[in-house]
């Protein structure tokens, strides 16, 4: 390895963490606003030592064999990495790295102000006044569905589900949770969270929020079924991945009175939100901003940075999704 390994960072990243990149390496960066062209990918990471990739890039064997041998990490810049074929890193022996924990306050934040957003028809209220229809206070004027006291279903009970259940201990809320894997029962203890299985939540709680990975069994979880199993009265919040949802159903669903309303941030065809999604005054809908704060930023960069260093250096990045590539 040279002095200034060549590395390719497929989209411009808070300045301060960039520059440490820059500093450090022969840094291309891609800063052509959009996610980069595929054909300029493929092209940009040969014989580059590493990458910085986004959720928008897609990394598989094509990638990793446009890339070459010398390659010594994927730090992708998310926790989510269903962008990145984990076991094609494996094959060809790369490590691949995400950045959690740093952003689980932020993304938390979200949901919870998804679920305020969307029971109290705030963003309707401020579509409402732009308007400039004339209106007077009223006893029945654009009723919502009250938030404390209720009770919160969250669909994968990880990091983010577990701070946002500490959040909604705060506004008096019943937590039910429901994951594949167990957390420790002190954690369940620690914020009275209930174990149900997910139609059971679906048909108990007032407010659904989605924490689960994208994977092939995630891949809508909630579909017209689940839909039709919540309350009249519910509120689904998704910070998770679009396609953990159908869109199409959740569009019925809001159309027909089937559940009150939804706050949406990850859409099924990102960046394309569908039509009817658009159409519905009950959504909430946000650009995919989960994890859009100055702050974390800055700290999921500096993590994307440390990994890449790490692994240049030859020593374990710190949140490496194929450990073993590394301990074999
Ligand atoms: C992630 O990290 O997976 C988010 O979707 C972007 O912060």
């Amino acid at each position: 390895m040279g002095e200034r390994p060549p590395v390719l960072v497929t989209r411009r990243l808070p300045a301060e963490a960039l520059e440490r990149v820059a500093d450090r390496c022969e840094m291309t960066l891609y800063d052509g606003g959009g996610a980069m062209p595929r054909a300029h990918l493929l092209a940009e990471v040969a014989g580059k030592a590493g990458a910085i990739t986004l959720l928008t890039d897609r990394v598989d064997d094509e990638f990793l064999d446009a890339a070459g041998p010398q390659l010594k990490i994927v730090a992708n810049y998310a926790v989510g990495f269903d962008n990145i074929d984990v076991d094609a890193c494996t094959r060809h022996g790369v490590p691949a790295s995400n950045t959690p924990e740093v952003l689980t306050e932020t993304t938390a934040d979200t949901a919870f102000a998804l679920m305020m957003a969307a029971s109290r028809r705030i963003a309707e209220g401020d579509r409402f006044l732009r308007s400039r229809e004339p209106w007077i206070w009223g006893p029945l004027m654009m009723l919502g569905q009250d938030v404390h006291h209720k009770t919160l279903g969250v669909v994968g009970f990880g990091r983010i589900g577990q701070a946002l259940a500490r959040r909604a201990r705060g506004f008096s809320m019943r937590i039910l949770y429901h994951d594949t894997f167990r957390p420790p029962a002190e954690v369940a203890r620690e914020l009275g969270a209930e174990y149900r299985d997910l139609d059971g939540l679906l048909a108990e709680s007032d407010f659904v929020s989605l924490h689960t990975n994208l994977t092939p069994e995630t891949r809508h979880l909630i579909n017209a079924d689940r839909l039709a199993a919540m309350k009249p009265t519910a509120v689904l919040v998704n910070t998770s991945r679009g396609p953990v949802i159908d869109e199409q159903a959740l569009a019925a669903a809001l159309a027909g009175g089937q559940i009150f309303a939804a706050g949406i941030d990850v859409f099924e065809r990102e960046p394309e939100v569908h039509p009817d999604l658009l159409a519905c005054e009950n959504a909430v809908l946000i650009p995919h901003l989960g994890s859009a704060t100055v702050e974390t930023r800055l700290a999921m960069a500096n993590l994307a940075a440390d990994n890449l260093f790490a692994a240049l250096d030859g020593e374990r990045p710190p949140t490496l999704l194929n450990p073993q590539v590394w301990d074999r």
